[in-house]
């Protein structure tokens, strides 16, 4: 198997031999469409160009490192979702893959609505006009502060992580004399990597209340007594970067034969499920994602087979994909600064960035594709490692990939499938300047997140 992916918990051993590369592309100034944002395309003069600009010019304007977003092809991705699930299904984007004020505002016209899990994340997106009751609040440790806030605000629904949650969340809301409408999260057993998942008993992580042991029910039951809460539904999220609809099968069996215990127990049947995110998509040529009209209605029947079988209504089903959309519709430009050959090994690219704006390879061995964009090369193919520029060896954006030999300082290369957890997890390692996120769209290209500047620096450092 040649990708890694984890669960949105520990990290996962599920990472390449060591020396693993493969073979290198028949012709390496082709771009594969599979990898590359919609508009991404190699002009006639041999460089590259997203939304019909050039991205020679888009470094000379913006600089690099950045980020730029296909605007046209994060519209279409997120359409595509709203358009399979159709009208007795929401779609919410999962914010932490990225989330910019423009991007709640796409959102909000492509008719998706919003997961949040923290208060800046909720912050944004009602400053960017993201109706309060088209978000819903996760998150296994929320702040009284931040409850507060989202039922004072009126958001569609939280997300309840543990017992105690249950009680905080139902007083807050008595207290400010409403009733808050709730999904109780639950961890079903299942844990999802990219092609197999894992069905077990019990899951050791942080998130969610389990199914096993009657704890699940035990939730319900609860949360059903008080009044501070209307309850109406069971949540589910499996993991990331998943390409196996197995285990989502069995997340949606169980979370159903949940409904119906609810159902024989309490005379209740609640009304929604949310099977979470974690769709995966293609970081290199390799991957073979699905495509959303086939992911909605592969989760409709089973959920609606499940449903027949316990002689349930079936209920309203919701989605979170957050990389799905917005993964594929970015890559990162950067500008080679060293070219550094390792007789017999490899050769080491030195990038303006690194770690600080994509910390996916380090952190859970991702794997990444990369091309010379700002020309074309006939050059032979040399196995190269593109690093950044931070003060350690694990600083690595692109473990294994193929460049023209030619190679050298000044030429551009762009990371393509940046769009999710990059700019969202990107730091200020070695006090780096963030980059910008720039989107790109018919010809016109403005920055949407700025770029971090020494004052932004300064300014946190107090003295
Ligand atoms: N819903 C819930 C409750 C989640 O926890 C997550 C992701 C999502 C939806 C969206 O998942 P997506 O469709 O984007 O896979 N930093 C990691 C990913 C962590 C995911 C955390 N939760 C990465 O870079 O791969």
């Amino acid at each position: 198997m040649s990708r890694s992916a984890h669960p949105a918990g520990p990290r996962h051993a599920d990472v390449l031999p060591e020396g693993h590369y493969t073979a290198p592309a028949a012709d390496l100034n082709v771009l594969d469409p599979k990898v590359w944002a919609q508009t991404v395309t190699r002009t006639a003069s041999g460089s590259v160009s997203v939304g019909g600009i050039d991205v020679a010019s888009l470094a000379e304007e913006f600089g690099t490192p950045a980020y730029f977003v296909d605007e046209t092809d994060f519209r279409a991705r997120a359409r595509a979702w709203r358009t399979a699930f159709g009208h007795d299904a929401d779609v919410f984007y999962a914010g932490k893959a990225f989330l910019s004020r423009a991007v709640v505002r796409w959102l909000h016209e492509e008719g998706l609505n919003l997961d949040v899990c923290s208060g800046g994340e909720l912050t944004t997106a009602l400053s960017a006009g993201m109706p309060a009751d088209r978000i819903a609040f996760h998150g296994n440790n929320k702040s009284v502060a931040e409850i507060t806030k989202a039922i004072e605000v009126g958001v569609g629904r939280i997300v309840l992580d543990s017992f105690q949650e249950i009680v905080r969340v139902a007083h807050i809301a008595q207290s400010l004399g409403k009733r808050q409408r709730v999904q109780i999260r639950v961890t079903v057993g299942v844990e999802a990597h990219t092609h197999e998942f894992i069905a077990t008993a019990h899951e050791d992580q942080k998130f969610g209340i389990a199914l096993a042991d009657g704890q699940a029910a035990e939730a319900v039951r609860r949360a059903l007594t008080l009044d501070g809460l209307e309850l109406i539904g069971i949540h589910s999220h499996i993991g990331s970067q998943i390409f196996d609809m197995a285990g989502f099968e069995v997340a949606a069996r169980r979370v159903v034969s949940l409904l119906a215990q609810v159902r024989d127990e309490h005379g209740v049947e609640l009304p929604e499920i949310d099977l979470g995110g974690g769709l995966g998509i293609a970081y290199t040529s390799d991957d073979d994602p699905r495509e959303p009209h086939e992911i909605a209605k592969a989760l409709g029947e089973i959920v609606t087979r499940e449903c027949e079988a316990a002689k349930l209504r079936t209920p309203r089903i919701s989605v979170e994909p957050g990389r799905a959309i917005v993964g594929p519709t970015a890559f990162t430009l950067y500008e080679v600064g060293t070219v550094k050959p390792l007789e017999g090994l490899r050769t080491y690219v030195s990038v303006d960035g690194g770690m600080s704006d994509n910390i996916r390879t380090a952190l859970y061995d991702a794997e990444y594709s990369v091309a010379l964009v700002s020309r074309t090369s006939d050059a032979e193919p040399m196995l190269v490692r593109v690093v950044g520029k931070h003060c350690e060896s694990g600083d690595i954006v692109v473990k294994d990939a193929f460049l023209p030999s030619d190679l050298a300082p000044g030429d551009l290369i762009a990371v393509p499938a940046t769009g999710a957890y990059c700019r969202s997890m990107a730091s200020n390692y070695n006090h780096a300047l963030r980059p910008p996120v720039v989107a790109v769209r018919d010809g016109e290209a403005r920055v949407i997140v700025r770029r971090e500047t020494e004052e932004d620096l300064l300014r946190l450092d107090v003295g």
